[in-house]
Order: C-alpha cells, then sequence, then structure tokens
C-alpha cells in the first residue's frame, strides 16, 4: 500500500515539472522520467528509494556539417516493455544470471532548419512548399529512439536512429549527454585520456577534480590527456548520504569511448568522445545505435560490485559451440622481462628493417628471455603445478626497436628469433599437457596487425596456441588515431570476431577498457585495459589502495589480466639499487586471485620465487577461475573487499580479503556453506608483523575445522591480505584439525 502511495506521489511530482513519461525498475527502487523541455530538448531525470540521483539533464548529439540532433524533437512514440528471463553465461562469476528490467522507448522527430552556412547538408532537397519565404529555408526532418531499460541495480539508455530517408550517413561531432549530479560526491578518478587508462586512481570531491595530474604521470609513455575535468569511466562516487553510484557504458561497439567532463561548481557531467583523425567522433550509417550509458546504483557497495546490468545490456554470443573456450592460469616467460634480468629482444641491435634483416647474423645480448631451455622449464613448471598454460613474450622477430618510434611494420607475428624452436616446444608442451600462449605486441600498429591477422592466427594452430596476448604499447597506426576512437574499437572487437572464427581465446592488453562485450565474445577472456601489476616492477608503482578501487572501477566493465601473484615483493632482489616493489604483502597478492575476477589468472612470478615459498604457492595452485557463485562480504572502495567464491562444480570455495594501506580486522561469517558439513580452511594470511612496506613476505598459513557456523576473524596487516580455501573435510582432517 504504502508502495503504491509512493509511486503515485511521484508520478504527481513528475506530472508536475512536466515530466510525461516515468518508468520503474522491477522492485519499484529505482524511477526514471522523460520529458521533452520548452524547447524541444530531451529531458531525463533518475531516482533511487525515492532519493534524486540524477537532476534534470539533457541528451543528444551536435552532427558535423548538421544541425544537432539537442532540441526543437516532439514525441512521436512512447512503449513500455519489460523483460525477465535467466541466462547461463559460457564462464562467470555466477552460474546463473537473471535479466529483468521494464523498458521505455521514446521515439522522437525533429524537423530542423538548415544553417545556410553550412557547408555539405545531407538531403538538402527537402525544401517546405509553402510560399512563404522562410519556408523556402531549407529543412532536414529525422528521428531518433531514446531507449531506457530500469533494472533492478541500474539504469541504461542508448540512443538509436532508424533507417530514414534524411539521416543515412552521419558523423557525430559530439554526444550531450549531462549526469547532472545532486552532491559533491567523493569520486574515484583517473584522468581522462584518449591513450592510455593506466593511471592510478585519484580520491577527490568531485569540486575537486584536477585531471592535469596526469601531466606528471611520466612511467605511462604515450598519454594524450584531455583537459583538466576529464575523467574516465567506470566512475564510481559515493554521496555523501551513503550512495554509491557507478557511471558506465555497455555494449561499445562501433563508437568511440566516453569520458565525462565534470563541472565543478554545479556537479554535472558531461559526456565526450574520443575523437578519430580527422577530429570528430564517430562515422555512422542508419540503422544505428550508441552503446549504452549506464548507472549503477545502491546503498551498498556490494551491489555495485554484484550487479550484471552491464552484462545484460550486451547482445548473447551467436558463438554456438564454446566447448573450447577454457578459463585457465598460466605462468610466462614475463616478470623476468618486467624484472630487468631478461629482455623480450635478442640482440642489441636497433634500426631494424623487418622485411630485409638476417636475425641469424645479429650478436645475441645473452639476456633473451623467450630462449627455448627457458620455455621449457616454465613447461616443466606449470605440468607440475595444475598451471594450464605458459606466456612466452619476446618469441618473435622485431623487438629490437620495437616501442617509440611510431613504426609500423615492427613485427610479422611468423618468425621466431633464432633461440626459439616453435616445433620443439609445441611437442614438448604438448607431451606434458601444457598451453603455450602466444604473444602479439603490436606497438600500435594496428594497421599492420589486421594486415597479418589471419596469417598469424593460422599460424598459431598449425602451431598448437589457442590462446592469444595481444598488446597495444605505442601511438596507434593508422597514425592520429587514438587507442580509445572508433577506429580502434572496431579493431579490437574485429580480433575478438576473428580470434573466435579461428577457436582462439584472447587477452588484450592496452586495449579500449571492457563494456562487458565479453557476453557477446566469450572467447575474449580478459583485458588489461588499467593499470597492472608491472608498474610495481619499474615506475613508483600502485598505491596499497588500488586494488581496493579496481574492482568498483575498471573491473566494472570485465575481467582485467592484472597479473598477481608476486612473491619476491621488492625489486632489490633482481638488483641491489633498485628501489621499487610491489606494494602489498604476500598474503594480499594471494587474495587477489578472489578479489580481482578473471577467467585468466596468471601466476606472475618467477617459477623459482614460487618453489622457495611452495607452501603458499598452494593456494595458488589449487584456487578456480571460473565460478557457480559469488558473495560480497565486506566492501568500501578505497578501503577494504572481501569476496567468497564457490568453484564451479564442487563444493569448494575461495575466499580473498585485501585492505588498503591501513590494517583492519575481516569478520567473515562462513554462513554461504553448505549446512550440515564439515570444511577444511585452510588461511594463508599476514604474519603477526607483517607490513606491505617493512615486511611484505611474512605470512602465516593455517588449516582448521569450520562449517556454515563459523566466523572468521583474519587480521589483514597494512597493505594486506588473507586468502582462504575451504574445501569438504575427510576422515583424517576431522582426527586432525583443531576447530576454528
Ligand atoms: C605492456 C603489457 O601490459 C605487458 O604485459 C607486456 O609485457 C608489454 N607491454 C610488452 O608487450
Ligand atoms: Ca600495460
Amino acid at each position: 500500500m504504502k508502495k503504491i502511495t509512493f509511486v503515485l506521489f511521484l508520478l504527481m511530482l513528475s506530472a508536475l515539472s512536466g515530466f510525461s513519461q516515468t518508468v520503474q525498475s522491477p522492485n519499484g527502487n529505482l524511477s526514471l522520467s522523460f520529458k521533452l523541455s520548452e524547447a524541444g530538448e530531451p529531458v531525463y531525470q533518475f531516482s533511487y528509494k525515492s532519493k534524486a540521483v540524477i537532476r534534470e539533464s539533457k541528451m543528444g548529439f551536435e552532427i558535423k556539417n548538421q544541425p544537432a540532433l539537442l532540441k526543437g524533437f516532439t514525441i512521436v512514440e512512447t512503449k513500455n516493455s519489460e523483460k525477465n528471463e535467466t541466462w547461463n553465461p559460457v564462464w562467470g562469476e555466477v552460474k546463473t544470471i537473471r535479466n529483468q528490467y521494464k523498458e521505455l522507448a521514446v521515439t522522437l522527430q525533429q524537423i530542423a532548419a538548415v544553417e545556410p552556412t553550412s557547408t555539405t547538408v545531407a538531403n538538402t532537397d527537402v525544401f517546405n512548399s509553402s510560399n512563404d519565404a522562410l519556408a523556402k529555408v531549407p529543412k532536414v526532418t529525422r528521428k531518433i529512439t531514446i531507449r531506457f531499460r530500469l533494472f533492478d541495480d541500474g539504469l541504461g539508455f542508448r540512443y538509436e536512429f532508424p533507417e530514414q530517408s534524411e539521416l543515412k550517413y552521419f558523423t557525430v561531432a559530439e554526444e550531450k549527454t549531462e549526469f547532472n549530479l545532486t552532491g559533491d560526491h567523493k569520486t574515484f578518478w583517473i584522468p581522462g585520456d584518449y591513450d592510455s587508462n593506466e593511471y592510478a586512481y585519484n580520491t577527490s570531491k568531485l569540486s575537486e577534480v584536477d585531471a592535469s595530474k596526469g601531466k606528471n604521470v611520466s612511467e605511462i609513455a604515450v598519454r594524450a590527456l584531455i583537459a583538466d575535468n576529464a575523467m574516465q569511466t567506470p566512475l564510481m562516487m559515493k554521496s555523501s548520504d551513503g550512495l554509491y553510484l557507478n557511471i558506465h557504458e555497455a555494449a561499445l561497439v562501433n563508437y568511440p569511448a566516453m569520458y565525462l567532463m565534470v563541472d565543478r561548481k554545479n556537479f554535472g557531467l558531461t559526456t565526450h568522445l574520443a575523437p578519430n583523425a580527422g577530429g570528430s567522433a564517430a562515422f555512422l550509417q542508419t540503422p544505428a545505435k550508441t552503446p549504452w550509458r549506464t548507472v549503477i546504483i545502491s546503498d551498498k557497495a556490494a551491489d555495485i560490485l554484484a550487479s550484471k546490468t552491464i552484462l545484460n545490456l550486451n547482445e548473447p554470443t551467436k558463438i554456438k559451440d564454446t566447448s573450447w573456450i577454457k578459463p585457465q592460469k598460466m605462468v610466462g616467460v614475463w616478470w623476468e622481462m618486467h624484472a630487468g634480468v631478461a629482455t623480450w629482444n635478442y640482440s642489441d641491435a636497433n634500426n631494424i628493417i623487418l622485411a630485409n634483416t638476417d636475425w641469424k647474423s645479429l650478436k645475441p645480448n645473452g639476456k633473451h628471455g623467450a630462449n627455448t631451455a627457458n620455455v621449457k622449464r616454465y613447461i616443466d613448471f606449470a605440468a607440475a603445478n595444475n598451471i594450464d598454460g605458459v606466456l612466452v613474450e619476446g618469441w618473435n622477430v622485431g623487438w629490437e626497436d620495437w616501442f617509440g618510434n611510431w613504426k609500423e611494420e615492427v613485427f610479422d607475428f611468423v618468425t621466431p628469433y633464432p633461440d626459439f624452436h616453435v616445433k620443439e616446444l609445441q611437442n614438448y608442451a604438448a607431451q606434458k599437457k601444457v598451453k603455450l600462449i602466444m604473444h602479439h605486441e603490436t606497438s600500435g600498429s594496428a594497421s599492420n596487425y589486421e594486415r597479418r591477422l589471419d596469417e598469424a592466427f593460422r599460424f598459431m594452430k598449425a602451431n598448437g596456441y589457442d590462446a592469444v596476448k595481444t598488446g597495444y604499447v605505442g601511438k596507434i597506426v593508422p597514425r592520429g588515431e587514438f587507442h580509445d576512437g572508433q577506429t580502434m574499437v572496431n579493431h579490437y572487437n574485429h580480433v575478438a570476431q576473428k580470434a573466435a572464427d579461428y577457436k582462439i581465446m584472447v587477452d588484450s592488453h592496452e586495449s579500449v577498457r571492457l563494456t562487458g562485450l565479453h557476453r557477446t565474445f566469450p572467447n575474449w577472456l580478459a583485458a588489461e585495459a588499467s593499470r597492472g601489476n608491472e608498474f610495481n616492477a619499474w615506475s613508483v608503482g600502485n598505491p596499497p589502495e588500488h586494488e581496493t578501487i579496481l574492482p568498483f572501477t575498471r573491473l566494472i566493465g570485465g575481467p582485467m589480466d592484472y597479473t598477481p601473484g608476486i612473491f619476491e615483493v621488492k625489486m632489490s632482489r633482481y638488483d641491489a639499487k633498485k628501489k621499487e616493489q610491489v606494494h602489498t604483502t604476500l598474503a594480499k597478492q594471494l587474495a587477489l586471485y578472489v578479489t580481482l575476477y578473471s577467467p585468466l589468472q596468471m601466476a606472475a612470478d618467477l617459477p623459482e620465487n614460487y618453489e622457495k615459498r611452495s607452501d603458499a604457492f598452494q593456494f595458488i595452485r589449487d584456487v578456480a577461475v571460473d565460478w557457480d557463485d559469488t558473495r560480497i562480504l565486506e566492501a568500501e572502495p578505497g578501503d577494504y573487499l572481501t569476496i567468497a567464491r564457490k568453484a564451479k562444480n564442487k563444493d569448494e570455495w575461495y575466499l580473498g580479503a585485501i585492505t588498503d594501506e591501513n590494517s583492519r580486522m575481516a569478520n567473515i561469517s562462513l554462513d554461504f556453506l553448505a549446512p550440515n558439513s564439515q570444511y577444511v580452511a585452510t588461511i594463508y594470511a599476514d604474519a603477526k608483523d607483517a607490513d606491505w612496506k617493512e615486511n611484505p613476505m611474512a605470512y602465516e598459513i593455517k588449516s582448521y575445522l569450520v562449517n556454515d557456523k563459523t566466523a572468521l576473524k583474519i587480521a589483514l596487516a597494512n597493505g594486506g591480505g588473507a586468502a582462504v580455501s575451504l574445501k569438504t573435510a575427510t576422515g583424517d582432517d576431522l582426527k586432525e584439525l583443531k576447530a576454528y
């Protein structure tokens, strides 16, 4: 009864302010209203549990050489519909996902005068037939549909451009979608940049955002900062009255990535799109649609992490046979390069011309990591430790001058260095039942990669590889394009599709941040597209709070290849002069396998570092990479996070708890365990005197009997964490172990 009165009240309020359409989420918590202003501008507002979240905000576009699609609209049709279904992802954090929403689709028409100053105008032959002098002004009639979907935890809306005679081919100069917020929210942001998302997060009020700070981030080599008020999405915010909200986009297809420009006085956000080489944003042909703009909302931080709205807004996959797509763990000839003890390049030559070089005649530098013997060592380690794959970087020719020269022809993706024996390694890996993982660094030269893609994928299949890590370090070729522009968005999606055709799984680095497209391309297991663990090896690194923010920001769009699992935390191990270090304890590195979700997880450190601490490595051997269920137990962005997940098709749970630079006590009720069963909890925790800076590698491992009534209390050090495996107790366990 109360709810009905409230809804009526809302409807009344909306009507008073001229809102003609209102739609509620299935549970009634979210409410979206739409109207046209007096000037015929599309306007929406959005509330959660009767609290305004987005004040009246305008929507629309600037179109190149045509009147803007911003005002002068009339409503020609509105349609309400709803859906309630479930689906099963190929892999994921949960087994079954509910897709339940209420939808409002508003079709608008605009008849606009074509500016006499316009140079080229689509369909200028459209004249008003009356004799009136004014009516001689050419007019253009165009339609757009704005489709809103309200889920119980979020809002999605997108623009659709139906096929129509006066809007066929057009260029979006800018999208002008506003998100006018209700206060000076606490915001977790990175600077808007067309080329990089590898920044550490800033936490400030909206009024204090200063993205010009990005200029000082010299450890990111290729940057294209936008403006001092530009931020990237997913943008995570918290209001002073405890609302958590996250703005991002879903299904980024044939369109540039979106940034948010903040009005620091009025707390309004307006979209800005990454430009193409010509300076405009998107080339479209009707029928066309934009990605969904998303607002995930709750008064509980955990709900933001559990939301499936972004996945639900993506198209189901068209891949019929998905049996070849496998969540997996990998090791790799990788960290040793980042640690500086091996190189990607085979020789120290430079000024290499790919087509003219006799690689055998180059003088080896003696530090080339991807040599046959070294790769075999990793294969042996993987085979002995329940690791599915071995990534090998630096196997192919071209690394001598791969970076920083804006070259087009850097790599050919099929020619190995003289000391990397493709067939021998294929056979060796097959014997040991380990999969080699291919590496395709493009150096940002997407044009070269696209030309060679078929040959590269055929080479992979012929040599036993069915997963590839791609990379885009460098300024983009075609020159003038950006990592986040429409051309590159289409490139990443093309690579995912082409890889699917070849039954190849993809892990992309330096690509645009994810938008839930892994529903459509489940072979696109993960992306980096953010500041990964590698920054800890050779730069100021990632502050201890970094991993408590990532799940609320970058991971809202999809899995991240963060490359956790560094056991030798201090880089002075490799060179006494080095001051760099991973900004966590060792136990926190273990927790990341649970708290940073990905179906592809690297055990990133060197085999010898794991062999030295084989007891702690047991957690990495055991931990699952695909899940039936996920419980977010404790969460606060920037502070802490505790997550438990149930392994796919097994009665086994894994738990990760992490904190920022402050120590804390994780209080964990195990009530998610099956009732009337005894489990062994093996707890990998920070030792009493552990501290990320002074004593990061001190840990202790203890096992206890537990059940669904048990509450664990685990102390996390500064910058620390804990990992717990929970497995069904055997008869021996019951005899030998103590109850917690
Ligand atoms: C940057 C990637 O993030 C990293 O993982 C890789 O090793 C280098 N590029 C070289 O491709
Ligand atoms: Ca990177």
